[in-house]
């Protein structure tokens, strides 16, 4: 049972404490490295502005439906994923979309931990003056030997997966109004204040109108299958759905409490900062391009060098001198931390109460045993970028190990385990319980008609058509 002395709810489990307690904290989860590299990175690969039109068409049509029926059956079910579903629909086998659930979560963890060890690692450099190149070596060069220094350095890696993941944990093991609810409530704040500085800094540098223009113009031409399928999948992982994050955090939340806008809120922010920061990384990018000559494609088509080699070298080049480096430096690497931290708590928050409410673990030993697996469960990851040979690109799997696990979550695990949420809440379980259990804390639920009809039909047949077109493009060998 838990020991924490948060307060209780009536079947003795954790409480948020106000719902802006738990629209923080559900923002937090969803903004993340998902954010702040993941969808720059996705814009830059997929056509720009293109991408970003389908992306919001996701995130209207499937995130927005989904993202409520989680919340719905999350305090509906008062539990994790698992406990939930087997509460709401006794003696079925859906609880089992709650297990493909918690196990995306370790999957999830195992290769999140090592970008956000990253970024803490990065964090350090730039404070410390690591980002400014030394007299005489070539940027390019300095930057690319800083990543493969840290990347090809088995200990590096692993003391900053530990040192992040010991954060985490931490946070976790302390309950969810002791830990969660009080860490969410200083980091949110923070974030929006760096983001906001960042964004200062790069929309008045030269060549932003063009990195705008690359960003925002959508160019049909480029839209196809593959736009789809990467916009869905970065769709659900950005908004953190499809494992029951909502779900969980969501069994918190007191009955009296408004479900559809509390939904609408984290959608907004959530897709306001993933394209706010685009807004810092596209005139940083093409500020290079205007100054530097550096040929366009070079720079945006580079998967996590993006923000790990390129970024930097911008940094070392703002006008401004060494102040400058340090200060967007290390505001730009704490940003990703503190996102990546609040995303972390969440997966792992999921995980802990399933253990606590289904194992009846103590949450303190269940949250403390997780961070060890999960620490354990990060080295593989972390070596699979040149440390070991047979884990990294060109190994065993073809592609490094991280993005087998990357790709595997976003293009299977969550946009299978949506599909199986959605076709739960529209036809499964009941719309009407459904419907009963928004109207305790809004009781002209107005858009409930539309709701049923997304998530009814729209939301399963659009995923269902994605899923379908990658696994004919799979077969096909694309
Ligand atoms: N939404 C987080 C991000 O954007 C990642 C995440 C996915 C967190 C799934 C929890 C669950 O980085």
């Amino acid at each position: 049972m838990s020991t924490s002395s948060d307060n209780n709810n009536s079947n003795g489990r954790g409480l948020w404490g106000s719902r802006l307690a738990f629209i923080l904290a559900a923002a937090g989860s969803a903004v993340g490295l998902g954010n702040i590299w993941g969808f720059p990175t996705a814009a830059a690969e997929n056509g720009g502005g293109g991408f970003v039109l389908i992306y919001i068409l996701c995130i209207v049509l499937v995130g927005l439906p989904v993202m409520l029926a989680e919340m719905v059956i999350g305090r509906a079910g008062e539990k994790n994923p698992v406990g939930a579903l087997k509460h709401l629909k006794p003696g079925t086998p859906w609880f089992l979309v709650g297990v493909l659930g918690v196990f995306t979560g370790f999957v999830i963890l195992s290769f999140y931990t090592v970008i956000a060890g990253w970024t803490v690692y990065y964090f350090i450099q730039a404070a410390g003056g690591g980002l400014i190149v030394p007299e005489g070596q070539e940027s390019a060069e300095y930057f690319g030997g800083l990543f493969r220094e840290m990347t090809a350095n088995p200990g590096y890696e692993i003391l900053f997966v530990a040192v992040f993941t010991l954060a985490t944990t931490a946070i976790v093991a302390a309950g969810v109004q002791k830990g969660i609810e009080r860490s969410i409530k200083v980091m949110m704040p923070v974030l929006f204040i760096l983001l906001v500085l960042l964004i200062g800094r790069a929309v008045t540098l030269e060549g932003a109108g063009e990195g705008f223009r690359f960003y925002l113009v959508p160019d049909f031409g480029e839209i196809t299958w593959r736009t789809a399928v990467f916009a869905l999948g970065q769709a659900f992982f950005s908004l953190s759905l499809g494992m029951g994050v909502m779900i969980t955090y969501g069994s918190y939340l007191r009955k009296e409490e408004c479900l559809p806008s509390s939904a609408g809120y984290v959608v907004a922010t959530d897709t306001l900062i993933a394209v706010f920061a685009g807004l810092i990384v596209f005139p940083v990018i093409f500020f290079m391009a205007a100054t530097q000559a550096v040929p366009l494609d070079d720079l945006v088509a580079e998967g996590a060098g993006l923000v790990f080699v390129i970024f930097p070298q911008i940094l070392s080049e703002l006008p401004g001198g060494t102040a400058a480096t340090i200060l967007f430096g290390a505001a730009f690497f704490l940003l990703l931390a503190i996102a990546a931290l609040t995303s972390a708590i969440s997966l792992m928050e999921v995980v802990t109460a399933h253990l606590v409410d289904d194992w009846k673990l103590d949450r303190r030993k269940a949250a403390w045993g997780l961070g060890g697996i999960i620490f354990v469960l990060a080295i593989p990851s972390a070596l699979s970028f040149g440390a070991v040979e047979w884990l990294s690109e060109g190994g065993r799997f073809g592609i490094s190990l991280f993005d087998l696990l990357y790709t595997l979550t976003f293009q299977l695990f969550l946009p299978v385990g949506a599909l199986g949420l959605a076709i739960f809440v529209g036809w499964a379980w009941s719309l009407k319980k459904a419907s009963e259990e928004i109207q305790k804390g809004t009781p002209n639920f107005r858009l409930e008609k539309l709701w049923h009809f997304m998530i009814r039909y729209v939301a399963p047949v659009a995923i269902l058509i994605i899923l379908i077109n990658q696994i004919v493009g799979i077969l096909g060998g694309d």
